[in-house]
Parts: structure tokens; sequence; C-alpha cells
């Protein structure tokens, strides 16, 4: 089994700033800390784009600061709140593909994880696979034919069923469905961007979106307005087995919040240990 990490959306600003009453940095510090503390063993952790909210110099140092502390294997990419040029700037040893786009594959053994970039420089909402993109991509699945095949890219490809979104996925989409449509061993698809968490299948391929560690924007099925909801920062852990491909939603987890723990028992009936003193007692009344 592998154990991947899909962190996303952290939209990172500099020392001292928020986003929409957030701060983006104490946020992405709790999930690395609970990653550190329990999935240690994760084979390889993604963060698929939107690094910084406004793709800023110094919010990418603060980036490369925090990733010190993510004791991980961990793998970045280029959302549409990204510079290209800035990241490359400060992150220099991040692969990239023979014209610059931060794009890369990572393999496991029979899976193969394809990291694609499609921020549009000139278009601040939408994503694009360019011609060069789009043949680089299809490059890498002709020599992974006897692989598994997992993508992660920001833009979602197709519609999630939520009309606010509608105008800001990936554009252009033909050559990429050809792609998944004529590579039978792509088996799922991850992105973030909507800062919605939903999954599901498209024809044969599941997909997930994370909505990420920063703000939260409420389900919602209308087209006119959104709303941003300050909730837990979160990730998804997906593993892939020989039995399919699983989805774990998840979020940090803070020590002192844990207030009981449950074990298995002969009887079967378990036992619980209360860990909190106030807790017990309400639970009591
Ligand atoms: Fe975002
Ligand atoms: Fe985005």
């Amino acid at each position: 089994m592998r154990k991947i990490i899909h962190i996303t959306d952290i939209h990172l600003v500099p020392e001292g700033q928020i986003v929409v009453g957030m701060d983006p940095r104490q946020r992405f510090e709790q999930v690395i800390q609970t990653i550190n503390k329990r999935h240690a063993d994760t084979d390889y952790c993604i963060i698929s784009g939107d690094l910084t909210d406004r793709g800023d110099i110094e919010s990418y140092l603060l980036l490369e600061h925090l990733l010190d502390n993510l004791e991980v294997p961990t793998g970045l990419m280029l959302g549409n709140h990204d510079n290209r040029a800035h990241f490359r700037t400060v992150l220099s040893g991040i692969p990239v593909d023979g014209a610059g786009f931060v794009q890369n594959v990572v393999d496991f053994g029979d899976l193969r994880i394809i990291l694609l970039d499609t921020l549009d420089d000139e278009n601040a909402g939408t994503g694009i696979l360019c011609k060069h993109r789009l043949a680089w991509f299809s490059a890498r699945l002709a020599e992974a034919t006897s692989k598994r095949i997992c993508v992660f890219m920001h833009h979602p490809p197709r519609s999630v069923g939520l009309p606010w979104f509608d105008n800001m996925m990936l554009e252009q989409t033909d050559g990429f469905w050809q792609l998944i449509d004529s590579n039978s061993n792509i088996e799922h698809i991850a992105f973030g961007h909507l800062h919605i968490t939903t999954t599901g299948r498209w024809d044969r391929v599941s997909f997930s979106c994370n909505r990420g560690t920063c703000h939260r924007i409420a389900l919602g099925f209308g087209k006119d307005s959104i709303e941003f909801v300050n909730s837990e920062p979160t990730f998804d852990i997906i593993t892939i087995s020989d039995t399919g491909v699983l989805i774990h939603h998840t979020a940090p987890i803070i020590e002192e919040d844990i207030i009981a723990r449950e074990y298995s028992t002969a009887d079967g009936k378990g036992r619980i240990e209360l860990l909190c003193r106030d807790t017990r007692a309400s639970m009591v009344e």
C-alpha cells in the first residue's frame, strides 16, 4: 500500500498578514505537526497549488522555511494564486519540465504520480494545459503504460456540479480528456482550488478535491455569491492498494483536544479511558 498526503491551497502571506481574517501560516503549521506526529510513514506529500495568496517572494521564503519542519518527502505544485517566476527563484530545487513548468513524476513501484502545472499566467482564475504541458503529460503516460497512474493538478478538469465554480476550471480540456480516456491505467485525479471537499467519479476515473488548509467555502449550489467559513484546516490521506484508492478526509489533531481513548477487549465491548477531568464530569452528568 502507498500512503499519499494531499494538502492544498495553503495561501501563505508575508509574516503578520492575514487572508480573509485567517492566519494561513498557523493553519498550515497545524497540519505539518499532525503529519509529523501521526503520519510519518507517508510515502509522499503533495501540496497542490495556491501555495501563496499573492505570489510574492516573501511568502515563498516563508513556505521554504515552514517546509524545513515537514518530515515527509514533499512535492510542490502551482495554482492560480502563485507566481511561477517567484516560486522558481526561491524554490530553485523543485523539479520542472524542459520548458520550466512545474511538472514532475514520482514513481513508487508500479504506481506513478503525475503532478501537472495548470497555472495560466494570463488568467487569474481559470487553468490551462498548453500544448507543451499536454505533450509532456502524454509522454509521461506513454512511458508508464504498465503502471497505475494518479494525477494531481490544481484546477478541476470538469464541473463538480457547483455553478459558482464552473467558469474557473481547467479550460480547453479536450486534449486532457482524450489522454484520460485512452489511458485506462489512470485511476484517480486529485485537485484543489475550489476550497470545497468533494469526491466522486467521472466515467471510470475517481476524483477528489480537498478544501485546503486556509479558508473554506460553504457548500452551495447558487451562482451569485459564495461564503467563506472559518473552519479547521484539512487535508486528505490517499491510500492506494491492490483493492483500490481510498480517500481519508481529515484535519489536524490538537493533542490537548483528545478527550478519551477506547481499547479493544476480549468481550468485544471495548474499554473507554477518559483523559480529561472536566469531560469526565460532564459525561457522568
Ligand atoms: Fe485557493
Ligand atoms: Fe486556486
